[in-house]
């Protein structure tokens, strides 16, 4: 049984609108196809840079704040580096920076809201209890320099990016092209979040979006991405969500990862549901048996397996 760590106030809110269903034939490739979409949050009051720099400040109240520092910025005492943080956002036109703000339902009942409100709407377009099956969700805001770009990537839920303000240009490459190996993704579940590996070739088979506001486009869990900014301050909201079966399936990915590692070749996941579900229970075990955070969830049992193979590294380096 995967663990839940979804709200529990989740779920107070109905549809409103906030995403627009637009295209069904779309919506209903979710999870495997990208697709574009349209929003109205382009001027939504929570989403200025004013406000989100207000909003930085609470990041400082949660033990996860560490995360947006280098260990030697974290030298600067307490509420001078929380001044900084803002500042960096208010300045975004002029500093050159990409700054990110995660989990703000978190941080903010205002934020935690405007989460429900646009799961409500998803909910209400894919006709899946979302709010009420999920493992967990969240929402982050990015905010960036002219011309700054994102580099090729993926991730592990499924994700919808919606441009608040600026415009910039999105690549998603398809899986069935065999964009992502399987030792790539199963080097990103033993928490690499850069495993995906970039070659010319997958170019010509990438989807272009342009993301301006009003504009959002739905990742599909695993889909390689890159994104490059134009011309002016970018602001995008990404709201994401993953399933148990998600959970599960990186889970295979990491019994797998620590079997190849050993010399054998393992099954892909959904090939065997015996040697999957054998797998699950195994990875489960290992892992904490209350997580805190999705990250505790999801990589607490492969980092416990993996660390042999670590120690054995840092030997062979030694010697
Ligand atoms: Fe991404």
């Amino acid at each position: 049984m995967i663990p839940c760590l979804r709200n529990p106030h989740l779920g107070r809110h109905s549809a409103s609108g906030l995403i627009r269903h637009g295209d069904a034939r779309a919506w209903g490739q979710l999870n495997v196809q990208p697709f574009a979409f349209q929003h109205s949050l382009s001027s939504h009051p929570l989403l200025s840079i004013e406000r989100l720099a207000r909003l930085s400040e609470r990041a400082f109240d949660r033990d996860h704040y560490k995360r947006y520092f280098t260990p030697c910025e974290l030298r600067v005492p307490r509420e001078q580096l929380k001044k900084q943080f803002r500042e960096s956002i208010e300045q975004i036109g002029e500093n050159g920076k990409w700054v990110a703000l995660h989990y703000i339902d978190e941080m903010d009942p205002e934020y935690a809201d405007l989460f429900d409100l646009l799961l409500a709407d998803i909910e209400e377009i894919i006709e899946i209890p979302v709010r009420s099956q999920m493992t967990w969700g969240s929402l982050s805001v990015f905010m960036s320099a002219p011309g700054l770009a994102v580099p090729y990537h993926f991730d592990h839920e499924t994700n919808f990016l919606m441009q608040i303000s600026g415009e910039k240009d999105l690549h998603l490459y398809p899986r069935e092209h065999g964009s992502l190996t399987a030792p790539e993704i199963e080097d990103f579940y033993r928490h690499n979040p850069v495993a995906g590996i970039y070659r010319e070739e997958l170019e010509q088979a990438a989807t272009a979006f342009l993301l301006k506001p009003g504009i959002g486009v739905h990742h599909p869990p695993l889909a390689p991405h890159r994104i490059r900014n134009r011309d002016d301050v970018s602001v995008s909201l990404s709201v994401y969500f993953s399933m148990p079966e998600m959970e599960e399936r990186g889970h295979v990915y990491q019994a797998n990862y620590c079997m190849r590692k050993l010399g054998l070749r393992p099954r892909a996941p959904g090939e065997s549901a015996l040697a999957d579900g054998m797998k699950i229970k195994f990875m489960r075990a290992l892992s904490t048996s209350h997580p805190r955070t999705h990250d505790e969830l999801l990589y607490s049992g492969v980092s416990r397996l993996a660390a042999p193979f670590k120690w054995a590294k840092q030997l062979r380096q030694r010697a």
